[in-house]
């Protein structure tokens, strides 16, 4: 029995005789890989891009040992926060793409430092409310269900009505008091996005978002979006329109030095640079909430003019927290890329930027001038999230714009205009 399974074993590990590939079949082969290859990279590269950051992720020089998320918390306790302006200007602020918002669906989202619940009915339309039931507090958006027109709590089932907030049904009470209510706010839905109106005195909108009349009639279409968090104060993000001098030394070197700071001067890459010619001003009545940033981006090749990289952009603010950024190129076409500011905290401010593009060209070329654009901020947001904000800070003739940015921008507060308390708000995250 003994010598019969060993026999056995020991015909089983003799090596098998295996032919020697031929030239053809790893012809076949490497063809077959190429082709797959080819076939996911053009998948890949025809789809919207997504690029969603955490709020540790970007713009933070780890210390010595330990990861972002620690550094980041660091920077957070130890910042001079400087005398600051009001923490949420009034205007029409960001919430979410309208995609994301699904037919009876719910989203719990931070605006102002309030939670809301933001649900779409089946008939597609939006409403925001108060995020807490005014019954418990349970959070409407956590296990809250979209019925008819209302939201429905979790907790014990009462219904609140979209549009105005009244309570419409306690399934376990005789009457439905009068007085209970939740506090609904003002929201639209335009350019594939939707929005809320924060005013601190409770004042109702005073100016509308302008429809990007390319975007409804589909003319330009979606092609991608990307999400981060910057640690400062909203009015830092929009000021940088005006700071115009810092595009020739901030954003000069090229996109492919990439984002940190300490290395995009570096030699490597010196054969490629961007120059920046801008201009800033605010617009006259009736458009007083608008100003408007021209731009002609260059580039320089070995220091030569290479005309192939030019494009125009307008940058039209349209408020506190919205940027229209269009931009054309000579035969790269047309688009716009929607970057919106949403304040999440005192220094907390969500930025997204959605890209719509003309629906002709491959949607490789939005995606390259997303993703250089998003190069280009997450440089200022390295500076951002460790920047103390300086109220009166020391400008020369040439910085003469950030003055004007600074009054123009002072529209959005008032007097009630919530302010940081400084041992109260937002140390930990
Ligand atoms: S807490 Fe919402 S219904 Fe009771
Ligand atoms: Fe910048």
């Amino acid at each position: 029995m003994a010598s019969a399974g060993s026999g056995f074993l020991g015909a089983r590990l003799l090596p098998p005789s295996v032919p020697d590939p031929s030239p053809r079949s790893l012809g076949s082969l490497l063809l077959l890989s190429l082709l797959v290859l080819g076939v996911w990279a053009w998948w890949e590269l025809s789809r919207p891009v997504e690029l969603i950051r955490g709020p540790e992720e970007v713009g933070y020089i780890p210390e010595r040992g330990r990861d972002k998320a620690y550094t980041a918390n660091q920077v957070r306790r130890r910042r001079k926060k400087g005398d600051l302006p009001p923490v949420y200007p009034n205007g029409w602020y960001h919430l979410l793409d309208s995609h994301l918002l699904e037919p009876t669906s719910v989203h719990n989202l931070t605006v102002c430092g309030e939670q809301v619940a933001v649900y779409r009915t089946a008939c597609g339309k939006v409403y925001v409310v108060d995020a807490y039931c005014p019954h418990l507090g349970a959070n409407l958006a956590v296990g809250g269900r979209v019925v008819g027109d209302c939201i429905e709590c979790p907790f014990h089932g009462w219904q609140f009505r979209g549009k105005d907030g009244k309570c419409t049904k306690i399934p376990y009470a005789e009457k439905v008091p009068e007085f209970a209510k939740i506090k609904t706010w003002a929201s639209c839905e335009i350019n594939g996005m939707v929005f809320a109106w924060y005013h601190c005195d409770h004042i109702e909108p005073t100016w509308t978002i302008p429809e990007q009349e390319e975007i409804t009639s589909k003319k330009w279409v979606y092609r991608g979006r990307t999400e981060h968090y910057v640690n400062a104060h909203i009015e830092e993000i929009p000021e940088n329109a005006a700071d115009i001098a810092h595009l020739d030394f901030l954003h000069e070197p090229s996109i492919l030095s990439g984002i940190d700071l300490r290395y995009t001067k570096s030699k490597m890459w010196e054969f490629l640079r961007h120059t920046w010619k801008v201009q800033w001003e605010a617009e006259p009545a009736p458009n007083k909430h608008c100003s408007r940033m021209t731009l002609k981006h260059a580039s320089l090749v070995f220091g030569k003019h290479f005309s192939l990289l030019d494009v125009d952009v307008v940058a039209r603010q349209v408020g506190p927290g919205i940027v229209f950024l269009s931009f054309q190129h000579s035969f790269l076409g047309q688009g716009i890329i929607l970057h919106c500011v949403t304040p999440v905290e005192p220094l907390m401010q969500k930025v997204s930027h959605s890209i719509y593009y003309q629906k002709n060209y491959p949607t490789i070329v939005p995606r390259f001038i997303l993703l250089a654009e998003c190069t280009q901020f997450e440089r200022d947001v390295m500076v951002w999230n460790n920047k103390k904000y300086i109220s009166k800070p020391l400008l020369v003739k040439e910085d003469s714009a950030i003055a004007k940015h600074r009054r123009w921008y002072s529209q959005f507060y008032s007097d009630n205009s919530p302010r940081l308390t400084f041992q109260e708000d937002g140390l930990d995250w």
